[in-house]
């Protein structure tokens, strides 16, 4: 494993697919005084993605690789994260699965935000699911990729109260802005305790 140095600041790259508000506050994050990251790139696989406008108000190196081939794809990834010594991913919205290989042969930190209380409600539509099981509680989750979805060691895991007039869009606001607070949070901890 790529270690991660302490202090230092780790080179990091964050994979989106769309609105990007978590690599925004990320972005926010890194530029801290004494924020243990620096964010060198952004893998998007879609090109679309409203994310990707913040590297540019930033100047961050951005690529779109599309994954319609997903091992080509993943290839052409490592080759990039290698050449830029990119030692911490923070996946955030990013919507495909990494293979075990990828996992394996990037042998850095691979770390993940999820929109609930896991291990319940893996994948998609979280909200929703969870508004129509009547949960009280909802929340987000910080945690390290494994190849099985949304499975890895937990880092953080914060919870909000599902009130009675909660739909779909307010449950999701709410938790967004406590995703905003908890993955830096989950960085700063991770490298504190190495
Ligand atoms: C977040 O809810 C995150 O937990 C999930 O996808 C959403 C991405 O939102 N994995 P954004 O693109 O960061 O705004």
């Amino acid at each position: 494993m790529k270690k991660l140095i302490g202090l230092d600041k780790n080179k990091t790259a964050v994979f989106i697919s769309g609105n990007g508000s978590n690599l925004r506050n990320l972005i926010k994050f890194s530029k801290n005084k004494n924020s243990p990251i620096i964010i060198d790139l952004v893998i998007s696989n879609n090109k679309n993605a409203k994310g990707l406008l913040y590297t540019y108000r930033k100047k961050i190196e951005n690529k779109v690789i599309n994954f319609r081939n997903q091992k080509l794809s993943e290839k052409k990834i490592l080759k990039i994260l290698s050449k830029k010594k990119i030692k911490l991913i923070c996946l955030a919205g990013f919507m495909k699965i990494l293979s075990k290989k990828f996992i394996q042969k990037f042998g850095g930190i691979i770390l993940n935000i999820h929109p609930s209380l896991l291990p319940k409600y893996k994948g998609l539509n979280t909200h929703k699911r969870a508004l129509l099981n009547n949960e009280k509680y909802s929340g987000c989750t910080v945690h390290y990729v494994t190849s099985k979805l949304d499975s890895g060691k937990i880092i953080i895991q914060k919870k909000v109260k599902i009130s009675k007039y909660e739909n779909e869009i307010t449950l999701k606001k709410k938790i967004l802005k406590l995703e905003h607070a908890i993955y830096p949070e989950a960085i700063k901890k991770i490298i504190a305790d190495l």
